[in-house]
């Protein structure tokens, strides 16, 4: 068999994401920025971070960390995949936040922005893919309304097994096909991706016999995109999984060092959380690629749901987290950049760079009297894009403006095995500095429960009745 590109170590040399933060020191910024002496300060509290990294990864709380080692998960995955490919045109996942953000990302990184609508000789005779993410019922229906439903297979995937939003999506979907194509051939059309033991999707899978996959128990929605969360509907769609793990193996490597000035998790997070203190409570990421944009709102749910915690681990008040925005580069240089510039001084911004574009384009030297548009003429789209980066970069710090930057050589499954991988862990180690747990979530909590009391679920009478007895809303407060 020929080797993979990813064995080659030149190659996967070639390929590692590298950090330039020379924009958020004090010698570019100003007092806006860090002095090295703040950052070589929170070299103990790294070390220690790093410490109890090791330790939570072999007490195995930290499963995410060993899932680009796990061939097994794979080759289920593949298992699955294969009779589903011999038939399906179209592959629907229903589910919402960590059970949908993480497919989305990888198709819109790896996969060419036509993709769903190329002929199926053109994609391989892979199926276009679909991530619902919501419960919106005209973007459901129009969604169930355009597929060629004989062709379709639905991917429920629940880590929990009890999103409302995700079992509600299931129940229309299967009584939707049902309709059209009956009871058994539906049946056939779904797999269930959830716990291997709990929760109402296992249950299902016992009773009705859907084909499934398992999320490792200890593995949340967030963190579960190198699981069969992400990894089916990635494999339906011809992306190369093995070179994703590999990348992710090869962050996992060098996140290895101690040293945290070798470490480029450590590095990030400290900047993440220094400048948290000096009052940036919105770290923006703007990657300068269109297809980049779905990473960089996977990052932001991950980020957010994590670190945003009222508590710390000793159960003290910290309020921790700092806000994620995704902003796109050139894009958003025509809608966020002038508040970026000269707006509050709140925030920091990473900017995502991609080294070289898989599309080689040139501007044509045309109408070259008006020196407008001569000056363009020759030049590529990529230097564009990259001088625009470059220049916003500089511009900012110029103004003051803290600015990073993180690049890609290119986009392709081993960079974005990388970030993804190298991105959990910076927020891994964000949370152990603010000393908060970032598995859990109980701040969404409250408003399921509630939810559930309006939806009349048994159990959930008192949310009910709590919200009703809660004063009633004044008219004062109402426009009309
Ligand atoms: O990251 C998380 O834990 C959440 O965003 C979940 O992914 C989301 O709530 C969906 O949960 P589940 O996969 O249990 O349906």
């Amino acid at each position: 068999m020929s080797k993979k590109r990813f064995e080659d170590p030149k190659w996967a040399a070639g390929q590692a994401l590298t950090l330039d933060y020379n924009y958020c020191m004090a010698e570019f910024v100003g007092d806006q920025g860090l002095s090295a002496a703040a950052l070589e300060g929170l070299a103990p509290r790294l070390a220690a971070a790093f410490q109890e990294l090791q330790v939570e990864r072999q007490s195995g709380r930290l499963a995410f960390l060993d899932l680009p080692y796990q061939q097994e998960m794979l080759a289920a995955v593949r298992r699955v995949a294969k009779p589903l490919l011999e038939w399906c045109w179209e592959f629907v996942v229903l589910g919402i936040g960590g059970s949908a953000l993480g497919a989305r990302a990888l198709h819109q990184a790896l996969r060419p922005p036509q993709f769903n609508r190329f002929p199926l000789a053109r994609r391989q005779h892979r199926p276009a893919l679909w991530v619902l993410d919501n419960i919106d019922p005209d973007y459901l229906f129009g969604m169930l309304d355009g597929l060629e439903l004989r062709r379709t297979a639905f991917n429920v995937i629940s880590k929990s097994g009890s999103t409302a939003e995700t079992l509600a999506q299931f129940l229309f979907a299967y009584h939707f096909l049902r309709g059209r194509v009956g009871e058994a051939k539906a049946r056939e059309r779904f797999v269930v991706t959830t716990d291997p033991e709990k929760g109402n999707l296992r249950r299902l899978v016992v009773q009705e016999g859907f084909p499934s996959l398992s999320v490792p128990p200890a593995v949340g929605g967030r963190f579960s995109v190198l699981t069969p969360v992400g990894l089916l509907p990635a494999a339906m769609v011809g992306i190369d999984l093995e070179e994703l793990l590999a990348g992710a193996r090869f962050m996992d490597q060098r996140l290895q060092a101690a040293d945290y000035q070798e470490n480029l998790a450590s590095k990030l997070a400290s900047l993440f959380y220094l400048f948290a203190f000096k009052a940036r409570n919105i770290l923006v990421i703007m990657p300068y690629a269109t297809a980049l944009s779905g990473m960089a709102d996977w990052f932001c749910q991950l980020w957010a749901e994590s670190l945003g915690k009222k508590q710390d681990l000793k159960g003290q008040k910290v309020e921790a987290g700092t806000t994620p925005v995704r902003a796109v580069g050139a894009t958003d240089q025509h809608s966020q950049l002038q508040l970026y510039m000269e707006g509050p001084q709140d925030k920091l911004i990473t900017f995502l760079e991609v080294g070289k574009f898989e599309h080689r384009l040139e501007m044509p030297d045309l109408f070259s009297e008006m020196e407008g548009l001569h000056y363009l003429g020759g030049h590529t789209f990529e230097e564009l894009l990259q001088a625009e980066q470059r220049a916003t970069a500089f511009n900012l710090s110029k103004a003051g403006r803290p600015n990073l930057t993180l690049r890609l050589p290119e986009i392709n499954a081993f960079t974005i095995g990388q970030l993804i991988y190298l991105l959990e862990v910076v927020t891994v180690v964000a949370a152990s500095l603010w000393g908060i747990n970032p598995l859990d979530q109980p701040g969404v909590e409250g408003g399921k429960q509630t939810t559930y009391g309006l939806m009349g679920r048994p159990g959930f009478e008192d949310q009910r009745r709590e919200m009703a007895a809660g004063p009633s809303k004044l008219e004062k407060y109402r426009s009309s």
